[in-house]
C-alpha cells in the first residue's frame, strides 16, 4: 500500500515556539520543514533543535541562483546533516545538475509552481503556458537532472504519477483539512492528496494555528492511514 508521510512546517518565528510545537507533537511526527521564517530568525540552531529531538529536516529555503552559488548552498546544507533541501526547478538544468553531481548531498527536491498560484496570478507573473503544462515540464527537467523529488500542488499529483509512475517522489504543500480561503490556492484535504498519490504532504498553519496542534496532527495522520 502506498504510504504518505506528514511533514510539519515549523513556520514559527522563534526557536522556543518551534520547540513547544515539537514537544506537543512528540512521538507522532518524524519530518519537520524549516523554511525562511524560522531559518532567517534562528539559523542553523533550528536544524540542531529538530535533530536533537530525533526529527528529520526538510530545509525549504527554495534556492534559486547561479549554479555555483546553489551548489555551495547545498554543500552547506549537507554539512548541517539535513534530510532534504528545496531548489527552484526554474533555476534551470545546469543549476540542478551541478547540485545533483555533488558526491555527498541531501535529497534534492525541485519546486515546480508554488501552491499559492492560481492561473490568473500565474499569467500575471509572466508565465504563458498554464500551471499544469509548466509543472509537467519542470518535473521532467528535474527528473532528467537528478532531482530526488518534486514539489507541486496535490492537484498535479495524478498527472505526474500518470506520466512518471512511482519513480517520481512527490511532495505536496497546499494541504487543507477544511477550506481556509487563504493564500494556498491549489489546496486539497489530506485524504484526497493521499488518494492522488502524494508521497509527502506538508502542513503548516492547520497544525501550528490549531488550538490543539497534537489533535490537529493526529486527525491528519488518521486521514493518511
Ligand atoms: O501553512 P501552510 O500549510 O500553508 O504551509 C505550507 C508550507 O509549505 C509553507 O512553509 C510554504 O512556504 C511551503 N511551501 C508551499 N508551496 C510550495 C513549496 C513550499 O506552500 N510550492
Amino acid at each position: 500500500m502506498h504510504k504518505t508521510e506528514l511533514i510539519v512546517a515549523l513556520d514559527t518565528r522563534t526557536l522556543k515556539a518551534a520547540e513547544t510545537l515539537m514537544e506537543r507533537l512528540e512521538g507522532s511526527v518524524k519530518y519537520f520543514k524549516i523554511g525562511s521564517v524560522l531559518f532567517t530568525a534562528e539559523g542553523p540552531a533550528a536544524v540542531d533543535l529538530v535533530h536533537r529531538r530525533g526529527g528529520k529536516v526538510f530545509l525549504d529555503l527554495k534556492f534559486h541562483d547561479i549554479p555555483n552559488t546553489v551548489k555551495g548552498a547545498v554543500r552547506s546544507a549537507e554539512a548541517m546533516g539535513v534530510y532534504s533541501v528545496s531548489l527552484h526547478l526554474s533555476g534551470g538544468a545546469e543549476m540542478f545538475k551541478a547540485c545533483a553531481e555533488l558526491e555527498k548531498r541531501p535529497r534534492l527536491w525541485g519546486i515546480t509552481v508554488l501552491t499559492s498560484f492560481d492561473e490568473y496570478n500565474f499569467f500575471r507573473a509572466g508565465y504563458r503556458c498554464g500551471i499544469a503544462k509548466t509543472v509537467k515540464s519542470l518535473a521532467a527537467l528535474g527528473l532528467a537532472n537528478g532531482a530526488d523529488g518534486v514539489v507541486c500542488s496535490p492537484h498535479e499529483v495524478a498527472i505526474l504519477k500518470g506520466i512518471h509512475g512511482s519513480k517520481l517522489c512527490l511532495i505536496t504543500p497546499g494541504i487543507r483539512p477544511a477550506a481556509a480561503g487563504d493564500d494556498q490556492k491549489r489546496a486539497m484535504a489530506p485524504a484526497e492528496a493521499r488518494a492522488a498519490g502524494s508521497d509527502f504532504i506538508v502542513v503548516g498553519r492547520p497544525i501550528i494555528e490549531a488550538q490543539d496542534p497534537a489533535a490537529a496532527a493526529a486527525a491528519i495522520l488518521k486521514e493518511l492511514k
